[in-house]
């Protein structure tokens, strides 16, 4: 069941001087992000992913379009209205937006304040979420006291207080290294599985996608250009700017200078055959070019990991008459992707 539907949703702002045109933030987007997803937003800075959160927590009213939070549409409501839907969403930042002056305790403790919460009950919540998050020994620490990580551990659990359905994280990972970003994700992993909160990820990271995210969505200028499960996004991406996005993170495939390289070292047709679970084994690849009487050798490679199910990319040196090596990959290329690198981009 969808938690969150955007459909056909823009949002354009005016424009900053008379002689721009205005701004097209969102784009015509359509998503439907379901009920117990971890949904991956990922997209170069500007792109529109802070606005379409915006729009999903209703701090900003779309310019067009409908978009759904648990089935109510929130594009038709009042705003005494928005505030209970605001009530049902979670978010956190990269900054953290904690509190300074206050403890952690009090930072955890503020939305139930707010929601008019007893002391007793209030005392007993923030007690649970600061064991839950692992932080029961800083409740009296101020923000300043704390890690990066630390901070943002808080940031998850004010944003829980109140138990809502849906966690908004925007870029909230994006101000940490690398090994605290994979405790803040295996925290968020948490909260999801075992709180069963839906979570939309903001980020301009594609290993935070690849580490957590069920689907995800690309978004470009505005648009969402590719979206689905994140394995068949990351094992066969089909819109050039995806491409670029799991070519930064995906193993396997020789980036454009490693191309060179290769060149420069091997003889023969480099070609890279693509592998997904389910595809015929890599060992019948080796079969089909050894039974042509090719000669080869593996020159590039990695597999990749999602949850349990693998792909993965080989780039072989290919060395025979060209004729016999078209037919071979004609025949190959019926049961796994084929890639051949070009000549001339090599050079
Ligand atoms: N309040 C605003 N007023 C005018 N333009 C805005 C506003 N918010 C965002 N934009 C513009 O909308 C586009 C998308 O911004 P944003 O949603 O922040 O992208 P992202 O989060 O992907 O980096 C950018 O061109 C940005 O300058
Ligand atoms: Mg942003």
């Amino acid at each position: 069941m969808p938690i969150v539907t955007l459909t056909n949703v823009s949002k354009t702002y005016p424009s900053r001087t008379r002689d721009e045109s205005e701004i097209v933030a969102v784009d015509d987007v359509t998503l439907s992000i379901e009920k117990g997803d971890v949904f991956g937003i990922i997209g170069y800075s500007g792109a529109g992913k802070s606005t379409l959160v915006r729009l999903i927590n209703a701090l900003e009213p779309a310019t067009s379009g409908t978009i759904t939070v648990d089935g109510v549409d929130i594009t038709a409501l009042k705003e005494s209205e928005l505030r209970k839907v605001r009530g049902g969403i979670g978010m956190i930042f990269q900054q953290f937006n904690l509190f300074a002056s206050r403890s952690v305790k009090a930072n955890i403790a503020y939305p139930l304040k707010l929601a008019g919460w007893s002391k007793p009950d209030i005392e007993a919540r923030v007690a649970e979420l600061l064991s839950f998050v692992g932080l029961a020994d800083k409740a009296k620490a101020y923000p300043e006291q704390l890690s990066g990580g630390q901070k943002q551990r808080v940031g998850i659990a004010r944003a829980l207080a109140t138990g809502p359905a849906i966690l908004l994280a925007d870029e909230a990972t994006s101000a940490l290294d690398p090994q605290t970003t994979h405790e803040v994700l295996d925290l968020l992993k948490r909260v999801n599985q075992e709180q069963g909160v839906t979570i939309v990820v903001i980020t301009h990271e594609m290993d935070v996608i690849q580490t957590i995210a069920t689907k995800v969505a690309v978004m470009e200028k505005g648009r969402v250009i590719e979206q689905g499960d994140v394995f068949d996004v990351f094992s066969a991406p089909q819109n050039p700017a995806s491409q670029r996005f799991v070519g930064t993170v995906v193993k396997g495939l020789p980036s454009p200078s490693e191309r060179a390289v290769l060149r420069d070292r091997h003889q023969g047709r480099l070609v890279t055959f693509s592998f997904r679970d389910g595809d015929s084994s890599q060992a019948q690849v080796f079969l089909d070019l050894a039974g042509a009487g090719l000669d080869f050798e593996l020159v590039y490679g990695g597999i990749n990991d999602i949850r349990g199910r693998a792909f993965g990319h080989l780039t072989l040196a290919i060395r025979g008459e060209d004729s016999v090596i078209d037919r071979t990959l004609a025949d190959v290329g019926r049961r796994v992707e084929v890639t051949e690198l070009a000549e001339e981009e090599a050079r």
